[in-house]
């Protein structure tokens, strides 16, 4: 049904959206997790989201393109609402936008597509009962969910967390305990809670232990090439 030109419009608007919401907002805090509260991070960690819910499904299965609709559309709302409303917002925007255009072919995209997408996108991050996640949870909801999280993890999480380290001034030891709490530590409490909040598939729980074990690995190699730890 999609072709990749829907999919890079798609993309193309939901930067777009991310760029010009940025510029009116006005977050007294966005200095303090900067780069995370740029729209340069959010738009990149949309595109990461894309790329392991195309990872995931290869193995786990799962309807392709409302995974990678829904990956795009994801986090749009990041800079038009309140973080614990942006599930819901971003399922409406995705709604709205699915909505009233039509795709590449020119037809209009199917209504039980879009209400698949708004699922997907509010089940990210909502307050549904733990209940829905361990027993009613689509396959595709909890894909994002693992790519969502994936992303925070492994490289890409460790710089990121190095950069916000630098922005408020800590040094090398500040700098890794962030990266044990923030990194490793949210990515040992979703395989802690495996099976308690949700269930990791099975190639998510491999992938997280991957990117865990790069960032123990990095971390342990500058500690011992760090002589001194203020
Ligand atoms: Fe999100
Ligand atoms: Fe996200």
């Amino acid at each position: 049904m999609l072709t990749t030109d829907d999919l890079q419009v798609f993309t193309d608007h939901v930067r777009r959206t991310m760029f010009e919401c940025a510029v009116t907002l006005d977050r007294p805090q966005a200095a303090e997790f900067w780069p995370l509260s740029t729209p340069e991070y959010r738009f990149q960690h949309t595109l990461h989201v894309r790329r392991f819910v195309e990872r995931l499904q290869a193995e786990e299965g799962g309807d392709l393109e409302l995974l990678q609709t829904s990956a795009i559309f994801h986090d749009i709302s990041h800079f038009s609402t309140t973080y614990d409303q942006h599930g819901r917002v971003s399922a409406e925007m995705a709604r709205d936008y699915l909505t009233s255009h039509r795709s590449s072919t020119g037809e209009p995209f199917p209504a039980d597509f879009i209400d698949r997408v708004f699922l997907t996108i509010d089940d990210h991050a909502s307050d549904k009962p733990s209940s829905y996640y361990l027993d009613e949870v689509p396959l595709e909801s909890m894909l994002l969910i693992e790519a969502d999280l994936l992303d925070k993890l492994g490289p890409n999480g460790a710089f990121a967390h190095l950069l916000l380290s630098g922005a408020n001034h800590r040094l090398w030891q500040a700098a890794l305990a962030t990266i044990e709490r923030d990194v490793i530590g949210r990515g040992e409490r979703a395989l802690g809670n495996d099976g308690k909040r949700f269930h990791l598939t099975p190639v998510a729980r491999r992938m997280i232990e991957e990117r865990l074990a790069w960032t123990k690995h990095f971390l342990a190699e500058v500690r011992e090439d760090v002589a001194c730890l203020f």
